[in-house]
């Protein structure tokens, strides 16, 4: 390459220097301005330097080089030839970048929100007093725990609620807390605890932990100094005169029964507590209590936990006046009201000021939720029975969020009435009260309740997991569900729970019995000593993981496969949910997503009979449809006619489809979605619609 100086000036090559051939240094030390314009040749006035046009004309043939002084390269800058180029490359250049800006805009307001970790899995409950026990005392514990990781995996679980193991008396195996920062050490050590959280973390597991917010234990140091009036403590609990003979200030009861109030010697007074007598409640009146109880939820947080199951919360705050509860029945004698069930609890359920509790902790997890991929998960226990409404609150507001949802306990009623009406009428009794965009959860077992397969009976089993696991929102499984574990038989002299000492109907034994891995001793819950806390149930040799895993058509496998064909199925974790059919027997519905031709129906039968369904009437679905999967595994892949549905007594059908034509356009007083998302299938990808 050549550059050219003028006319019969000869070719330089590039490299040959790095001056302008056209450019000279007035008397050594010109500006390049005063040279670009200057004749060649000539000398100029240094102080009064003279910029000739026609001088421009000839630099023209000579092109801007690196080294060339930044005047010069600003003179051929503003040629045309330059100028023009640059210039639509600039405009190019913006021009991309708002296109790439609107995009990006366009893309995220249009995608729905990702399922957060609390929605794409099930919630497992650990029970850990009876998961596994790793050291032969009879008693699960955290080494335990960590041991059994692997089944979350299996079973394709990632969020594991674990049931308190805080450093307790364990009158109330561990919800009657001596203190919240420490660990029992039947459970083990906080090194245990820390390598424990470290290793599900490692697993891609999330750890949910029991927050028991209404009381301690009558051996918190708290308790201790509120007792002896320290000046600090003694209004952390609640406190009131009364007759030492006969300490009832009032007639409010505890949920355990009897009277909520007991005479402390230490003080002269009655405290309440509306649970045990050895679980005092504590006073939320006084801001130092909340405070105390917020720097636990930092303690926790700060050790990186996921979440929170906030318990017995409705209890947290009670009136101040402490007058009566009315009756439920006014013509009993005051002296027989002795359980919840008997009063009105105007004044100590859910009182004026919880949500705002309960809110500021929203805040807090908010807080460290803010770290990237860590969002802290709260959930609500409160039982409300036939108030609904209340249970709701705890959704919070469309201004101000409380949790992630509340447990939906309405689901423990489905024994009364096995039905396919009653299951719907269940299912709808959350559907139809919960606010608008809110995520719905399911509950059939827990370890204050007698275990599903012995309230339904096993035959139903099978069809409750399949229920728990299509229906929009998330599922809780209690420790054992996935395999079929029934209650235990626990005779009176063997009763451990409180609540079974005052009422033997009313213990929670039987659904606590040790979790059944293996048809070893033990049921290889404890495989060191021949030692269980509460007996192993006599079914363990065949109702067992081990067993199960071997078995294609096991309650596991179907748990198992279920669980992954939710969290692989659009149409089935974020799709419209629509009610079908129900009747004495059948529950039916189906989950499907706008723009997605595969959508799926569910026949489940919770009838004592079999059922010959008629969907005919549903123009959406198609003449045949092929079964996908049945609780009874020879009606796997059966083409049924929709017409003629046959299903079992505690049978279900996962039935997919093809389908250009959608139900919940047609019936949307039938249908429901909780954020709705509509997929693209040319691209792949969901968008909101
Ligand atoms: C919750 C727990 C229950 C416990 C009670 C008192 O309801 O689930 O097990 O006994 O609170 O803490």
């Amino acid at each position: 390459m050549s550059l050219k100086k003028g006319p019969g000036s000869r070719p330089m090559e590039l490299g040959e220097c790095t001056r302008n051939p056209g450019y000279q240094d007035v008397e050594g030390g010109g500006s390049a301005a005063e040279t670009i314009n200057a004749d060649p040749g000539e000398k100029h006035d240094s102080a009064a330097p003279k910029l000739d046009p026609d001088a421009a004309e000839e630099y023209t043939q000579i092109k801007p080089y690196a080294g060339m002084p930044k005047e010069v390269l600003l003179q051929y800058s503003s040629q045309a030839r330059y100028r023009v180029p640059r210039e639509i490359l600039f405009w190019l250049t913006v021009a991309c970048t708002l296109v790439l800006v609107a995009l990006t805009i366009t893309v995220i307001a249009l995608s729905p929100r990702c399922l957060q970790w609390w929605q794409a899995s099930p919630v497992y409950q650990v029970y850990p007093r009876s998961f596994k026990d790793s050291n032969g005392d009879g008693v699960g514990d955290l080494k335990g725990i960590q041991e059994q990781l692997d089944h979350f995996l299996y079973l394709k679980v990632k969020s594991v609620w674990i049931s308190p193991f805080y450093l307790s008396p364990m009158k109330d195996f561990g919800y009657d807390v001596e203190d919240f920062r420490a660990i029992d050490p039947l459970f083990g050590t906080m090194r245990d605890f820390e390598e424990l959280l470290a290793e599900m973390h490692n697993k891609g597991l999330k750890l949910i932990m029991d927050f028991i917010p209404n009381h301690t234990s009558d051996r918190h140091r708290w308790f201790n100094l509120s007792r002896t009036r320290d000046p600090h403590y003694k209004d952390y609990y609640v406190w009131t005169d009364c007759n030492a003979t006969a300490p009832r200030p009032n007639n409010w009861v505890s949920v355990f029964g009897n009277s909520s109030w007991t005479y402390d010697d230490v003080r002269g007074q009655c405290y309440l507590h509306q649970f045990l007598k050895e679980q005092p409640d504590l006073n939320f009146r006084n801001p130092n209590v909340y405070k105390e109880m917020t720097d636990i939820i930092h303690f926790w947080l700060e050790k990186g936990v996921d979440g929170f199951r906030m318990d017995a919360v409705k209890h947290m705050l009670e009136a101040t006046h402490l007058r009566d509860e009315p009756q439920v029945d006014p013509s009993k004698p005051a002296e027989s009201v002795k359980t919840e069930f008997d009063l009105h609890h105007d004044y100590t359920y859910t009182q004026l000021g919880l949500h705002d509790l309960l809110r500021g902790w929203r805040a807090v997890l908010d807080v460290y939720s803010r770290e990237p991929g860590k969002y802290r998960f709260m959930v609500m226990e409160s039982y409300d029975y036939q108030e609904v409404e209340k249970t709701m609150m705890y959704y919070g507001t469309p201004l101000v969020r409380e949790s992630d949802f509340p447990f939906n306990f309405y689901l423990l009623y489905l024994p009364q009435n096995t039905s396919g009406l009653w299951v719907k009428d269940l299912v709808h009794l959350w559907m139809a009260n919960m606010p608008k965009g809110k995520w719905p959860n399911w509950v059939v077992g827990n370890h204050d309740k007698p275990r599903i397969a012995s309230s339904a009976g096993q035959t139903y089993i099978r069809v409750i997991n399949m229920l728990l696991l299509t229906l929009p929102g998330t599922p809780t499984t209690y420790y054992g569900e996935e395999i079929g574990m029934e209650n235990i038989n626990v005779t009176d002299s063997q009763i451990q729970d409180p609540a079974g000492k005052y009422n033997a109907s009313a213990s929670r034994d039987p659904g606590r019995s040790p979790m059944q891995w293996s048809g070893d001793m033990n049921a290889g819950f404890n495989i060191k000593t021949n030692s269980t806390w509460l007996p192993v149930h006599p079914d363990y040799t065949s109702v067992n993981v081990e067993v199960q895993k071997k078995d294609e058509g096991s309650v596991l496998a179907q748990y198992r496969f279920l669980n992954t064909l939710r969290q692989s199925e659009l149409p089935l974790h974020r799709g419209w949910f629509c009610y079908v059919h129900a009747d004495a027997s059948v529950f039916s519905y189906l989950r499907e997503l706008d723009g997605l031709d595969r959508a799926f129906l569910m026949v489940l039968n919770f009838g004592k009979e079999s059922a010959t369904t008629d969907l005919s009437s549903i123009r959406e679905l198609p003449d045949q449809l092929k079964v996908l999967m049945s609780t009874n595994q020879i009606n796997n892949g059966k083409v049924l006619q929709k017409s003629r549905v046959l299903t079992e007594a505690g049978e279900g059908l996962v039935i997919r489809y093809s389908t250009h034509t959608r139900f919940n356009p047609n019936h949307p007083e039938q249908c429901y979605v909780s954020e709705k998302a509509c997929y693209l299938s040319a691209m792949d990808i969901l968008y909101k619609c």
